[in-house]
């Protein structure tokens, strides 16, 4: 696909409508060599990336599910099923990690930034190998226990989960934002 048909044609597809087939080994490795090719002020590669493919999809639910009960006594079977293919059904996802952390120069703020690059570069690369995406978070990104479990070292967070696989449902694009609504030429002083 020529990259600005890609760039135009990019749209998510909720995770629930996400199915094989996904990328195959090669294909995994070059998105993430895709994904790690972002701006990233002082290279400091402030980002990295947790593969959850396979049985590891459903053992991170089992054990995510479990957590969600801990938290949750009153949670019922339908949410805790929820829970347990809060990594499915895509056949790939990755969560992309920031590690931004203090340093003399580069804002924390860049730093995760470039975490979000590395997000979206995710995206635009599993779409330009004929996928689909869609980048979440909920709670799972935000909990520190659910963080640990899935992998993260102290200090470090996700800025996301880059679920990847094939749309079972046809595609239909959302409105998008009017360019007269967002863009503004600056003139002058205010
Ligand atoms: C940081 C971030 C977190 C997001 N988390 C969720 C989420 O948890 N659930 C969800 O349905 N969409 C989430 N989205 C939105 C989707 O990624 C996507 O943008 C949305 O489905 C609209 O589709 P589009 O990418 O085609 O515009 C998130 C987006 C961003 C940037």
């Amino acid at each position: 696909m020529d990259a600005l048909q890609l760039l135009k044609t990019r749209r998510s597809v909720s995770t629930a409508f996400l199915g094989p087939p996904g990328p195959n080994a090669d294909q995994l490795r070059e998105i993430l060599t895709i994904a790690s090719r972002v701006p990233d002020h002082g290279k400091l590669t402030p980002w990295r990336f947790i593969v959850f493919e396979g049985a590891a999809r459903a053992k991170a639910g089992e054990a995510l599910a479990a957590l969600y009960k801990a938290k949750n006594p009153e949670a019922d079977d339908k949410k805790l099923a929820e829970e347990r293919n809060r990594l499915g059904p895509a056949p790939v996802v990755i969560g992309v990690v920031s590690r931004a952390a203090p340093h003399v120069k580069i804002p924390e703020f860049e730093q995760l930034l470039s975490a979000a690059n590395a997000a979206m570069n995710t995206v635009h690369a599993a779409h330009a190998l004929g996928f689909t995406g869609q980048w979440v978070t909920g709670w799972i990104a935000y909990d520190e226990d659910a963080g640990r479990l899935l992998g993260l070292k102290p200090g470090e967070r996700f800025v996301g989960f880059i679920h990847i696989g094939t749309s079972t449902i046809p595609y239909s694009d959302r409105p998008r934002p009017k360019l007269e609504d967002i863009v503004s030429y600056w003139t002058g002083p205010g």
